[in-house]
């Protein structure tokens, strides 16, 4: 993968909340390049939810340092700069909607910044098209879907203009279409608009569409790398409490018990492949 320029960059970080008496993150170190969709997997507890506060300056570091964009996150001038740079969605899609019409919530964030009323209704429909939520412009919030609540907390934030989605498990409280949905609209944001997405989660299957993952475990990042790298390493992923895809874990199973398969297999088709030349039919 080519190195790009990180847009967050989290540097040594290490993070204790008051009165606690083991930090919840540990001389935490990580890049997010510009256009990347990077996860961050880690199990119930594992400090997933302090890094994503850490990385929008909701928290500063007890010790360390995270940039945005080269901003430091511990610049109180700089507050509102980084907020708007780096969009967090979270979990309860009810608890970030404001408005009582779909447009509005869309809009909430530009009038707080005293957008022009023009700019402010292209921005909308740009945000809205985006998340391809149009048809529900005029529609009550309360009335749609946990995932098209999500669709229109994400199309708040794109119309900040963010270079940055933090979604901090997002789809946990979604069913299963939702999750797609959302865990879709956001993957061609990134792929289309090119915006940079930090995706937290405790689902393995989202992290595993994902370019890159890092997965935390104790307030420590215990293995980072490509979804392939990730999931090949079967035990360690086992010993903090996470799940692989299934084929990783079968793939795994055969090698040990002595078929020569790659290591890093993820899908039943590369399965398939995989067992069709090791044992061809005649
Ligand atoms: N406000 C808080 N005060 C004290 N400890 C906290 C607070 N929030 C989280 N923690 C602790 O910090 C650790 C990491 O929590 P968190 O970042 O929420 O993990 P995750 O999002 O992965 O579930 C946990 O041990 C949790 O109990
Ligand atoms: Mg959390």
């Amino acid at each position: 993968m080519t190195k790009r320029n990180p847009i967050i960059s989290v540097q040594h970080v290490t993070y204790t909340y008051e009165e606690a008496a083991h930090p919840a993150l540990e001389d935490v170190s990580l890049d997010i390049g510009e256009g990347e969709f990077v996860a961050v997997l880690g199990h119930n507890g594992s400090g997933k939810s302090t890094l994503a506060k850490l990385m929008n300056a909701l928290y500063l570091p007890t010790e360390g340092k995270i940039f945005v964009r080269g901003m430091d996150t511990a610049d109180d001038e700089r507050l509102w700069d980084i907020r708007r740079e780096a969009g967090m969605i979270f979990q309860n899609p009810d608890n970030q909607l404001v408005a009582t019409v779909v447009r509005e919530d869309v809009a909430f964030g530009l009038e707080n910044i005293g957008v022009p009323h023009d700019e402010m209704v292209r921005r909308v429909d740009e945000a809205l098209a985006a998340v391809r939520m149009t048809d529900f412009a005029e529609s009550a919030p309360h009335l749609l879907s946990g995932g098209q609540k999500q669709r229109i907390a994400i199309a708040g934030i794109l119309a900040m203009q963010p270079g940055c989605i933090i979604a901090d498990e997002a789809t946990a409280m979604l069913d299963p279409s939702g999750r797609r949905e959302v865990l879709d609209t956001v993957r061609s944001l990134c792929r289309e608009k090119g915006i940079t997405v930090v995706w937290i989660t405790h689902f393995m299957e989202e992290a595993a569409q994902a370019d890159r993952v890092a997965v935390v475990s104790d307030g420590r990042i215990r293995l980072e790398g490509t979804p392939r790298e990730v999931f090949s390493r079967v035990n360690e992923m086992r010993q903090m409490h996470l799940d692989v895809p299934p084929m990783a874990a079968l793939a795994a199973e055969l090698r040990e018990a002595g078929m020569p398969l790659r290591a890093d297999i993820l899908t039943v088709e590369e399965m398939a492949e995989e067992v069709t030349r090791l044992c061809p039919s005649n």
